[in-house]
């Protein structure tokens, strides 16, 4: 059986980037496989969280998910501290992962910079973490955007050492499916930079919850270049902030980027930007208005999540049993 596992971080408010990379693809795959998608409050504690904020961005997160086409009848959503699988996985799978391993991991380095001494230990085993998201749940297929593929592989190297290791043939090796054209979405001021949530400028990324307002104005400001837009494909390279763009309207309209050249090469940025902001602000917003109608009633959103752990659990359980019993604990 195919299932696929996917995960979002509660740190801040949910962004085109995650939007176009990931979670519309999550909407679409819901039809072809049993799917488990969950806010990782966890992954969010390895940096400093404002408790009471953490709290209100997990709401609002699967709110966010909701509204975005998840269905919670279909597939399990739930928030990741409600079920103690993923810590427990996560020790047990500490156990089996090199330290060499962790070591190669680029977020690590680039979330920690120059204070590698300081950074907490959780974010150096947060890769390890999210192993044992996917592997509890026995997920066949991770559909993430381009910068998750490093951590999906240590994903499959922890499950093939554990298989090996223990002679058995347990954990599957999860396919990451990084999908569509929107891959990578950059940074409105900084083609070169992802679109991150921890970006401190709100103007380096058009958030879900943006009125069309808010979108016009942060699209006007994007950083360009003088040039207008090409017509094919090629004429893109070297122009990071163009190419971006670019992709955005792509992904947006359901088109390739050769389609949306076709419909907009030679245009100045002027007139593609007003018509990017349209056409974002026409597929944001009917999610927004959701939202707002999720976030006026939390306990429907709440009632989700109190069902979903109670589902992941039944799934995730007999595996923590299985998994305890081939590593040798005592059952008495
Ligand atoms: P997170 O919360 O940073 O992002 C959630 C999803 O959005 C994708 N994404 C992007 N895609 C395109 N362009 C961007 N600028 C962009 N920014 C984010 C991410 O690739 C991701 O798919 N570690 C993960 C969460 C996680 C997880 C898991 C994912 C924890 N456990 C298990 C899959 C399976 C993260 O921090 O994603």
């Amino acid at each position: 059986m195919n299932r696929i596992f996917s995960g979002i971080q509660p740190t801040a408010k949910m962004h085109i980037g995650n939007y176009l990379g990931a979670v519309r693809h999550w909407v679409r795959l819901q039809d072809q496989f049993d799917a488990i998608f969950c806010v990782v409050d966890l992954h969010a504690l390895t940096v400093p969280q404002d408790p009471e904020e953490l709290r209100t961005a997990t709401r609002e997160l699967a709110a966010t998910l909701i509204a975005a086409g998840i269905d919670p009848k279909r597939s399990i959503l739930f928030v990741q501290s409600h079920v103690a699988a993923h810590t427990e996985l996560a020790w047990l799978f500490s156990c089996v992962a090199p330290l060499g391993w962790l070591n190669r991991m680029t977020q690590f380095k680039e979330k920690a910079g120059k204070k590698r001494e300081q950074a907490f230990l959780g974010l150096y085993s947060y890769p390890v973490l999210m192993a044992a998201d996917i592997l509890a749940y026995l997920a066949t297929h991770v559909p993430v955007g381009e910068d998750q593929k490093q951590h999906l592989e240590l994903t499959r190297e922890i499950a093939g050492s554990f298989n090996h290791r223990y002679g058995v043939e347990f954990f599957p090796l999860p396919e990451p499916q990084i999908l569509g054209s929107a891959t990578r979405v950059m940074s409105l001021r900084d083609g070169t930079a992802k679109m991150s949530k921890s970006d401190p400028s709100d103007f380096s990324r058009i958030n879900m919850t943006d009125d069309a307002d808010a979108i016009a104005l942060k699209f006007r400001k994007a950083r360009t270049d003088p040039e207008p837009l090409p017509s094919e494909p090629a004429g893109l390279e070297g122009r990071p902030e163009a190419a971006n763009l670019l992709t955005i309207y792509a992904a947006l309209a359901d088109i390739s980027p050769a389609e949306a050249l076709a419909r907009c090469g030679g245009a100045q940025f002027s007139t593609f930007k007003a018509e990017l902001a349209d056409l974002a602000a026409a597929k944001l917003s009917p999610i927004a208005a959701e939202l707002r109608r999720l976030l006026a009633d939390p306990g429907y959103v709440e009632g989700v999540l109190r069902d979903g752990a109670v589902r992941a659990r039944a799934i995730a359980d007999p595996v923590m049993e299985r998994t305890r019993e081939i590593m040798g604990t005592l059952r008495v």
